[in-house]
């Protein structure tokens, strides 16, 4: 039996081997319908993540894990830590355990050099209280067999399996560097994606690959069967990968499968019987807001300068006021001066949306959620962090 203890008596820390059963038995409770977690679940330990646990009274009462990601924010990639696995004893629940890891991560993500977190939330509003902010509308479409729209393939159609993954590295990148928020996977992420307990095909059209579908074929007809990933790095790869799904929906009652915000079928294809609904967005964070506005990487042309204020009760040092400068493809970042005035002023949710680009800065002005005093001063962010789909593929 726990007692319910006060905030400051739950300490956070990497997991260590001695914490391991008393980490499991969260997980348990949480994850496994109270059953032990199988080997194949269990901490190893491995590369690519770590977990952290609390300790409460000598006792682990919540953990949590991140996976050490990336996020591209157009040709920028950042480091990115993606939070899952949050758990908390449950008669531990609602005393500060899971407030006092959440609030350790931001912290510990900054001081280790990943300026940013995601997740995929429970219910959002917990994690606002951390900083995160919901960023980009992904989309679920999906679309009856009777509505399927006519296009044509003018590419070749490959059909790949799972170990043929690094035919689709360059149009994956591609897709990912036009948008922001994706994570450039390495090989065992590729592997984890595509590794699933279900024989998964890919549809790959074009050679090299300009836009692909992961199926996990169903063989019983008219049901609605859904495809894990979509991508494409061309217009008539997506055509023909579209005219390609057409083919598979022929004995079923539709396909469903996910988009970004700026993506092709809602502005083309859009028809009366076919269903767009928001699904899985996910929450940014930024841990570190001058290290996250030096990776950027503005088009070479673009030149400006503004002042930044933020606001952050975890992290009082991302605060600023910063001065940000860019040209030349590189963005400086230094505190600005004594007396100089912001032109722009966000809270840290707010930020994470501004630059990440979606919602934009000029929509997040709009709806007067970020203050600017300065025209030009908001027009150089503008140039910095344009409007951009929000997107990830990856589930945690
Ligand atoms: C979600 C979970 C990790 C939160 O941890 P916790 O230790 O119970 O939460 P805390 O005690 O730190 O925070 C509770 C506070 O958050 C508030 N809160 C809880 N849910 C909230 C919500 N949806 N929105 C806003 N605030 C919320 C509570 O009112 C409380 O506020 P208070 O401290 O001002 O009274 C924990 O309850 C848990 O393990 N849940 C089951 C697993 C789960 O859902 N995990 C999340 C996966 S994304």
């Amino acid at each position: 039996m726990y007692a319910r203890k006060p905030m400051s008596e739950i300490e956070v820390q990497l997991l260590e081997e001695k914490y391991l059963d008393g980490y499991h038995t969260v997980r348990s409770l949480t994850y496994n319908s109270g059953n032990p977690i199988p080997p194949e679940r269990q901490w190893t330990g491995k590369p690519g993540a770590f977990s952290m646990v609390a300790i409460s009274n000598g006792q682990v009462s919540g953990s949590a894990t991140v996976l050490e990601l990336t996020a591209t924010r157009g040709e920028a990639v950042l480091k990115c830590g993606g939070v899952c696995g949050v758990a908390v004893l449950p008669e531990m629940r609602k005393s500060g355990v899971g407030s006092a890891m959440m609030t350790w991560l931001v912290r510990h993500l900054r001081e280790t050099g990943t300026p940013l977190a995601s997740l995929y939330a429970f219910r959002e509003p917990y994690y606002r209280k951390f900083g995160y902010e919901l960023t980009g509308s992904p989309f679920k479409i999906t679309c009856p067999t009777h509505r399927w729209p006519k296009t044509t393939c003018t590419l070749p159609i490959q059909r790949l399996g799972p170990t043929d993954w690094r035919q689709l590295v360059d149009c994956y990148t591609k897709f990912a560097h036009s948008r922001s928020g994706l994570n450039i996977r390495s090989e065992s992420e590729w592997q984890r994606v595509l590794g699933e307990n279900r024989p998964l095909t890919i549809y790959a059209i074009g050679e090299p690959v300009e836009a692909y579908a992961v199926v996990s074929h169903v063989t019983t007809f008219w049901t609605t069967d859904h495809i894990s990933e979509v991508a494409w790095s061309s217009r008539s790869g997506y055509d023909g990968l579209l005219s390609m799904l057409g083919g598979l929906a022929i004995n079923k009652s539709g396909l469903s499968w996910r988009e970004p915000s700026d993506g092709i079928f809602f502005g083309e294809y859009m028809d009366e019987g076919i269903e767009v609904k928001l699904e899985r967005p996910i929450m940014f964070r930024v841990t570190d807001v001058p290290a996250a506005l030096r990776l950027l990487k503005p088009h070479s042309p673009e030149t400006g300068e503004f002042v930044l204020q933020i606001h952050d009760a975890i992290v009082p040092e991302n605060e600023g006021p910063w001065k940000v400068s860019f040209g030349g493809g590189h963005v400086t970042v230094e505190l600005a001066a004594n007396g100089e005035s912001p032109d722009l002023t966000m809270d840290i949710k707010k930020f994470a949306q501004a630059f990440m680009g979606e919602p934009s800065l000029t929509q997040l002005a709009a709806s007067e959620s970020i203050q600017y005093e300065s025209l030009e001063g908001f027009a150089a962010a503008t140039r910095l962090m344009p409007a951009q789909a929000t997107y990830c593929m990856d589930f945690f």
